[in-house]
């Protein structure tokens, strides 16, 4: 790709550059909003995976197989990923061929040629981050859309994609850690403040009938990683007093289903894209529905008034099920 670069290419890069530098600052005060649209019989079905780009190896490719299967069943409308796309440093640039080996050619069954919606993991931001987010991806793959902090909009399904990483203490105070590509998130305790503040307004703002927040980082988990506290601390609260029914992240290479005790948030783990099997798990929490230790993925499949929720090995097989009804605005299980 790099050699091959053609002028057109080039041309069109710059041009998308000048745009995006233009709409940054616009963009500045709230986050950025996207529309997709529900099926006609009034169902919204999609997928997650998470921690996935490692050009197939640990079962990427095996758990990408099954998504194209589970995908065509349900004639999903898109996918998520809970982020740590492509691994172990992110990507190098616009022209790093990791995105085609990890994404484009991974994920070639027809039914995941749909629009993906992606958040940023603690392993892109080791890369260049700008890159990854950059429109130009889209120009290479159409599926690829992937912004720090997002809404995306289902009619009856609102969906608030929270950048995590920066939440992180450690990856900021650790001298031993990695280094990381924080281009655009300095200072750091301004960009929290205000993703914090945007996260709430919009949330309070919603009219949908089903809220889902998508970060990277776990809030609730026995995995490897365990709890982010940082997370429990800044973001949880504003997730409890908004009626959020589902947090969904990535982070612990595993599958996981845990209840919250105090409110009706569901936690959920899909983190199993590829390299799993850690082996430790913390016991002792609350709520916990569900966890398994290796690959896999889940799916989602939304009406006005009921959510299931199923989570799959590399094989396909249902794991663990969980699913909600609403009737006007209180929830039953
Ligand atoms: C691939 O999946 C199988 C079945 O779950 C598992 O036994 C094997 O360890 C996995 N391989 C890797 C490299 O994780």
């Amino acid at each position: 790709m790099a050699a091959g670069l053609s002028y057109k290419f080039k041309a069109q890069c710059l041009i998308f550059t000048v745009i995006l530098g233009l709409s940054f600052f616009s963009t500045l005060a709230e986050l950025q909003r996207f529309e997709h649209p529900t099926n006609a019989d009034g169902s919204l079905n999609f997928l997650v995976v998470g921690d996935w780009g490692r050009k197939g190896a640990y079962n990427q490719s095996k758990v990408a197989h099954q998504m194209g299967r589970v995908g065509e069943k349900l004639n999903i409308n898109f996918i998520i990923s809970t982020g740590d796309n492509f691994y172990e440093d992110g990507l190098t640039g616009i022209e790093d061929t990791a995105f085609e080996e990890s994404f484009s050619k991974l994920y070639t069954a027809k039914s995941l040629q749909k629009q993906w919606y992606n958040v940023l993991g603690n392993h892109d931001y080791r890369g260049d981050v700008v890159a990854q987010l950059s429109p130009i991806l889209k120009m290479i793959d159409s599926r690829w859309l992937c912004l720090r902090s997002f809404i995306l909009n289902a009619d009856f399904v609102e969906f608030f994609f929270v950048d995590t990483t920066p939440f992180v203490d450690n990856y900021f105070n650790d001298p031993k850690d990695h280094v990381y590509d924080w281009r655009g998130v300095l200072p750091r305790t301004d960009y929290i403040r205000n993703l914090v503040k945007d996260v709430d307004s919009a949330l309070k703002e919603s009219t949908a009938k089903w809220k889902i927040v998508v970060g990277h980082h776990t809030i609730r988990s026995i995995g490897h990683h365990g709890d982010t506290q940082e997370l429990v601390d800044q973001l949880l609260p504003i997730l409890e007093a908004n009626n959020v029914d589902l947090y969904v992240n990535g982070h612990d290479h595993c599958l996981e289903h845990i209840s919250s005790t105090v409110s009706p948030i569901q936690f959920l783990t899909s983190g199993g894209g590829s390299k799993a099997w850690r082996g430790d798990i913390h016991m002792g929490q609350d709520g916990v529905k569900f966890y398994y230790d290796g690959q896999g993925f889940v799916s989602a499949e939304v009406t006005e008034t009921h959510a299931k929720i199923v989570f799959y090995d590399i094989s396909g097989k249902v794991l663990h099920k969980w699913s909600a009804s609403k009737q006007g605005s209180s929830a039953a299980m």
